[in-house]
């Protein structure tokens, strides 16, 4: 599947902007705040229906705009597709596939496999493991449903039993009773959704370690771990005895909704441990993961978009990391960076070709092959 053109109206700094991509390696250049991530921005909308950095889709609107439409000309399979994404402020979003609508917008997403790597990635090693549990839960929803419906499940009971347990406070009361079917309930739901993590971690973990391995050149050793306080068959016993806390805390405290995923870099926390540079390398490693579980759930190569890849790493990994994603397996690539030379220099030095796209303030300027 490749991107051959997109056409941006009214997004972010964008009025009208239209861009034709290459089927391997394109990079967008140009100075800081010319438009590249917001046009990366753009095919994260075709693919996922929604923005990687800003959730407020009114404010990814170009200002003193009342609407954005982003329209992407794709291949798929071998057959050409239209994807349109209109976004009237303060109203529902449209998307529409070679003209025609869904009624629901989230029975696009896998349409487009899409992976994304950006500066702001490196929160899931230094933020709190809830965006580590976004992560893994994104990743799932996407190649599984059922994992997705069982998540929401979960949430909706979760949110239920600490109603009621906010409400026992409230009123200085407790009704053992009334609570037993939430948590029979909660334990019913987050059975699957930990084994499903389990048989993920033992499954992503070898291939993130082999991508880190490639990519550091075998310098330093790291693991993924799965902690999470779920114990089969024990569940009732464990939530038994957290009940104590759960009622001080009015708030259910053990369960799926507070598993992590530990990163290590040699036997220490990379997030405390790890530099910039191993950092960024552990995050390249894991999205690299999910591209190939990716090409092999949907059957064809992902679109990898890579938001200032080069900045914090070395020359060789620089280097290992493009001859990999421009190898064999790997499908289209988007690339960002505010130095044109040094990209340049970079896919010089691998031979290959790459669709160079210029952008100035909102505009695209020029665009050529190198
Ligand atoms: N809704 C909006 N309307 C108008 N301009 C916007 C809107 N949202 C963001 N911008 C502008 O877009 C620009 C940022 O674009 P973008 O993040 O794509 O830059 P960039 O080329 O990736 O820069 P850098 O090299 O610094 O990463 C900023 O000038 C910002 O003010
Ligand atoms: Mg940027």
């Amino acid at each position: 599947m490749y991107l051959r053109k997109i056409t941006v109206h009214n997004f972010k700094n964008y009025e009208d902007a239209s861009v034709s991509f290459a089927e391997g390696v394109n990079a967008l250049v140009g100075p800081n705040g010319s438009g590249k991530t917001n046009l990366l921005d753009a095919v994260h909308y075709l693919s996922l229906t929604k923005s990687a950095l800003n959730s407020v889709d009114s404010q990814n609107v170009r200002h003193g705009e009342s609407f954005f439409m982003i329209k992407g000309e794709l291949v798929r399979e071998g057959k050409p597709l239209t994807v349109l994404v209109q976004q009237p402020t303060g109203q529902k979003k449209v998307i529409k596939v070679n003209g025609a609508p869904y009624d629901k917008v989230s029975d696009h997403i896998g349409l487009l496999p899409l992976v994304l790597i950006a500066p702001q990635d490196t929160d899931l090693i230094r933020e709190g493991s809830e965006t580590r549990r976004r992560f893994v839960d994104g990743l799932l929803s996407q190649i599984d449903r059922s994992y997705l419906n069982t998540l929401l499940q979960y949430n909706h009971v979760l949110k239920q039993r600490n109603a009621l347990l906010k409400q026992f406070a409230e009123r200085n009361t407790f009704d053992g009773d009334l609570l037993a079917p939430y948590t029979a309930k909660l334990i019913q739901l987050g059975e699957p959704i930990h084994t499903r993590r389990k048989e993920w971690v033992s499954q992503f973990t070898p291939r993130v370690l082999a991508h880190y391995a490639q990519l550091a050149d075998d310098q330093e050793p790291v693991a993924l771990q799965y902690d999470s306080p779920w114990q089969t068959g024990q569940m009732e016993t464990i939530l038994g005895k957290a009940l104590e806390k759960d009622r001080i805390l009015q708030r259910c405290t053990v369960g799926v909704h507070r598993d992590d995923f530990v990163f290590q870099l040699g036997e220490y926390p990379l997030k405390k441990f790890g530099s910039q540079g191993q950092q960024k390398s552990f995050v390249i490693a894991l999205k690299l993961a999910q591209y190939e579980l990716f090409q092999e759930h949907f059957g064809f190569p992902p679109l990898l978009l890579m938001d200032d890849i080069f900045d914090k790493l070395d020359d060789g990994r620089i280097q290992r990391l493009m001859s990999k994603v421009s190898g064999s397996g790997f499908g289209q690539l988007l690339v960002t960076d505010a130095r044109p030379e040094r990209t340049q220099a970079i896919f010089q030095e691998q031979a290959l070709t790459c669709q160079m796209v210029h952008v100035h303030q909102g505009e695209i300027i020029d665009q050529e092959e190198v």
